[in-house]
Order: structure tokens, then C-alpha cells, then sequence
């Protein structure tokens, strides 16, 4: 069975509550399609808006974290009974940018990715090497390290159901896509590593996303690619060329 595309959006630390309203009205009608899942993931205090603002649309809102614990002292962390209840069904997790100044781990990583499928939330689990890393020629072998980690633990059923996003670090926020080739390769390698995990029935249906630098003229030809199965979109998701990016073909 063909994979479903799904093309996210992170918007990172951007956009107050009332801006969020004011951008998916913007969006709507730009990011509509029966093709594809379209997530806004969207700063925790502006879900609730989100959600009102994007009801009876084809907008599915996801959160930006999570932590790994259900409820205590934990200040300012955001619990997955907060996101459930609030109606998110998507929450990325361990975004480079999180592990570089938050101090995440593949181990907190595998702590939350669990947790999210405890409560029935579908994690987008990011990785992606360093410049160093690629130069160095580890880019593989640093992946299926990522990706290994984050999945200890996790069943083939809820594998299945999860999202990989693979991100250079070097790609993200800088203007410097990654070739084709290069994110094609990845994530088919991606794809073989969760196949010796699990099983072929598994690979074939995790959904493996491209993410960094994504824009409206790199967007088609990376989706085209036979083992990427969509986008997780930074500064581009925030802008009306999202909705060129959703509607790609
Ligand atoms: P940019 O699309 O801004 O490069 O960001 C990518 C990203 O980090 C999405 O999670």
C-alpha cells in the first residue's frame, strides 16, 4: 500500500497566540488537500487557539515537545495528558535543536517517544548529523545510532504508525537544502534500518520525512523520492508558500 504523505510544519519559537489565529486563517485555505496529512506544529501556549481556529479544516495541530513523565514537579514542562487532552495527535521529538541547547539525548528522546505512544500521540522523532559528521563520513552509522535509540522498546505495530524526520543540521535554517541524493539516501537507509529492527511490513510503512531548508521549488523533487514521504518545514511554514509546498505536485 502506498505511504501516506504527511508535510509538517514546526514553527519553532514563533508566532503569539493571536498571530497563530491570524496565520492558519492565512494558511487554510492554501494548505487544503485530500492528498496528504498537513500537521502545524505550534508553540504549547498556542494549541488551544490553534485548534479553535483550525476546526473543520483538513489542519491536524501537533505539539513542538513533550516530556516524558506523566505529572509532578516538573516545572514549565508540558505533559502528554496536556496534549491529549487538548486534542494534538502529533508531537515532535528530540528536534536538533532541542538536543543541542535543551541537552536532549537519545535516551531522553527514547523516554518520550514511548511516552507518546503510551497515550496514543504519534511522534515525529527527528535526527540528522553535523557538518563534521557528514565530512567525516559517518553520516550513516550516526543515523541508525539515532534511530535505534529512539526506537528501543518501541513495538513493530507502533513503529509502524511513527514518523522519522530527517534533518541535517547543517540543512536547517540556512538556505543550504540537501541534495537529493543526499536525503534520499538517508532515508532509505533509514528505511533498511528499521527493517532489521522489525520487519519488512514495518519499513514499508514508517513514514520517513525530509526536513531543512525545505521550500516550494526544492519541495517536489524531494518528495518525489521513493523513501520520503514528506517534510518537516521550518521558516517556510510559516509564510503562504507552505501551501505551495503542501500542494506540491
Ligand atoms: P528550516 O526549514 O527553517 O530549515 O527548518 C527545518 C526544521 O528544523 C524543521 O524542523
Amino acid at each position: 500500500m502506498a505511504r501516506r504523505k504527511i508535510i509538517a510544519g514546526n514553527w519553532k519559537m514563533n508566532m503569539t497566540p493571536s498571530e497563530a489565529v491570524a496565520l492558519i486563517e492565512t494558511l487554510k485555505p492554501l494548505v487544503a488537500t485530500e492528498e496528504a496529512d498537513v500537521v502545524f506544529c505550534v508553540p504549547a501556549i498556542d494549541i488551544i487557539p490553534a485548534m479553535e481556529a483550525a476546526k473543520g479544516s483538513n489542519i491536524c495541530i501537533g505539539a513542538e515537545n513533550m516530556y516524558f513523565e506523566e505529572k509532578g514537579a516538573y516545572t514549565g514542562e508540558i505533559s502528554p495528558n496536556m496534549l491529549t487532552d487538548a486534542g494534538v495527535k502529533y508531537v515532535i521529538i528530540g528536534h536538533s535543536e532541542r538536543r543541542q541547547y535543551f541537552a536532549e539525548t537519545d535516551e531522553t528522546v527514547n523516554k518520550k517517544v514511548l511516552k507518546a505512544f503510551e497515550h496514543g500521540i504519534t511522534p515525529i522523532i527527528c535526527c540528522g548529523e553535523t557538518l563534521t559528521q557528514r565530512e567525516q563520513g559517518v553520516t550513516i552509522d550516526f543515523i541508525r545510532q539515532q534511530v535505534k535509540i529512539a526506537l528501543l522498546g518501541v513495538s513493530a505495530e507502533q513503529a509502524a504508525t511513527a514518523v522519522i524526520a530527517y534533518e541535517p543540521i547543517w540543512a536547517i535554517g540556512t538556505g543550504k537544502v540537501a541534495t537529493t541524493e543526499q536525503a534520499q539516501e538517508v532515508c532509505a537507509a533509514i528505511r533498511t534500518c528499521v527493517g532489521e529492527i522489525y520487519d519488512e511490513a514495518t519499513a514499508a510503512a514508517i513514514r520517513i520525512q525530509y526536513g531543512g531548508s525545505v521550500s516550494a521549488s526544492s519541495a517536489p523533487e524531494l518528495f518525489a523520492q521513493p523513501d520520503i514521504d514528506g517534510g518537516l518545514v521550518g521558516g517556510a511554514a510559516l509564510k503562504p508558500d507552505f501551501g505551495k509546498i503542501v500542494n506540491y505536485k
